[in-house]
């Protein structure tokens, strides 16, 4: 493959016009830092069979990049020492802790903030061990530089700690950075069907879809780690019921070296990160340009004039996409289901972008 030199397709690191790297941390070690498990088993979306591992295949399942990975039993990434050091950056960050219609508390940016989380989101061992869990694909971080290490904080509550949706980038390691023995609720919980299928029940069930249906994810306690495609799952955590100390997930984002995959990543999620309009753009020219590349560096058999002209318009498409979603002109907006509402929430679209859904 044209495109399994990982090393080299790493998003170029961005400063943020408004933070600073904060120089009170250790410098990331993975040998220090790291010490990876296996899942004892691995969760394919055809059927949703649990295997031990997934079968290593020469290239994704499908012609468009699509993998064949829905999500992973726990595992572990850090080492006791580097979760020690995980634990102080985040209470340094929580300073920053933002909260929405959607979420009552999130903190972005730490990938601006902190020279370990973005060693660790960048972090050529990590990316190994997980591509090897997807067995098909090759990961890469995501563009969105905002969304490294994105924090999510729970407390008890009656409204659920996260809506049910899928996500906005293509796959996400979570991983529980809390101690939840003492905690009541807070379950991630996710629906084995395809995303249309499970938004259908999800409307008729108003929300309240029957346990038979769903399938609650077990951590192994704190600093263990889940892996999923969440972009092809329908997910939601439900409320903490009672607890001795908030529910925090530190979620990164992946996405796939093979350029010609079916577009996961949407803008209109992070689009009121000052940042985002810079790394969307990046991300779609990285696309474009690697898809031009291949052209000439995949090893294909001399191409015809047409499809030279084909794939010219395939790059031209991802920069037009690209220049109307920032124009404002298109939306990638995603939705998650309002349970307050009982209807597909949007994040404050606008009533002119929302016109123009484009999936
Ligand atoms: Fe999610």
């Amino acid at each position: 493959m044209a495109f399994d030199n990982i090393n080299t397709l790493l998003p170029p690191l961005l400063t943020h016009p408004d933070f600073e790297i904060a120089s009170d941390e250790p410098l990331y070690n993975p040998d220090i830092h790291l010490s990876p498990t296996e899942p004892e088993f691995i969760v394919l979306l055809d059927g949703y069979r649990h295997v031990p591992k997934a079968p290593k295949l020469d290239k994704p399942v499908a012609s468009n990049g699509e993998s064949q990975i829905a999500y992973t039993g726990p595992f572990r990434l850090l080492s006791d020492e580097g979760y020690q050091v995980l634990r102080k950056i985040l209470q340094r960050e929580l300073l920053h802790q933002q909260s929405n219609d959607r979420w009552p508390g999130f903190v972005r940016n730490a990938g601006y903030r902190s020279k370990w989380i973005q060693d660790f989101n960048r972090c050529p061992r990590v990316l190994e061990h997980l591509s090897r869990m997807t067995g098909d694909v090759n990961l890469v971080p995501t563009a969105f530089q905002n969304s490294y290490s994105h924090i999510n904080i729970g407390y008890a509550t009656e409204k659920n700690i996260d809506s049910w949706h899928c996500d906005s980038v293509p796959y996400v390691v979570i991983l529980l950075a809390c101690d939840m023995s003492q905690t009541v609720g807070g379950e991630l919980q996710l629906i084995e069907r395809e995303p249309k299928e499970a938004f259908r029940l999800i409307e008729e069930y108003k929300g309240k879809v029957p346990k038979d249906l769903i399938r609650p994810i077990d951590y192994l306690g704190s600093n263990s780690c889940v892996f999923m495609q969440g972009s092809r799952l329908a997910h939601r955590v439900t409320n903490i019921k009672s607890c001795t100390e908030p529910r925090i997930t530190v979620v990164n984002s992946y996405m796939s070296t093979n350029p010609f995959t079916t577009e996961f990543t949407r803008y209109d999620t992070f689009r009121k990160e000052v940042t985002a309009d810079l790394e969307y753009a990046m991300h779609k020219t990285w696309r474009a340009n690697a898809q031009m590349l291949d052209l000439a560096i995949g090893g294909h058999p001399w191409p015809t004039r047409d499809q030279i002209i084909d794939r010219l318009t395939m790059a031209i498409n991802e920069m037009n996409v690209c220049r109307e979603i920032l124009l404002g002109t298109k939306s990638d907006h995603i939705g998650y289901y309002d349970e307050q509402k009982q209807e597909i929430g949007n994040y404050e679209m606008s009533s002119s972008a929302n016109d123009k859904t484009i999936n």
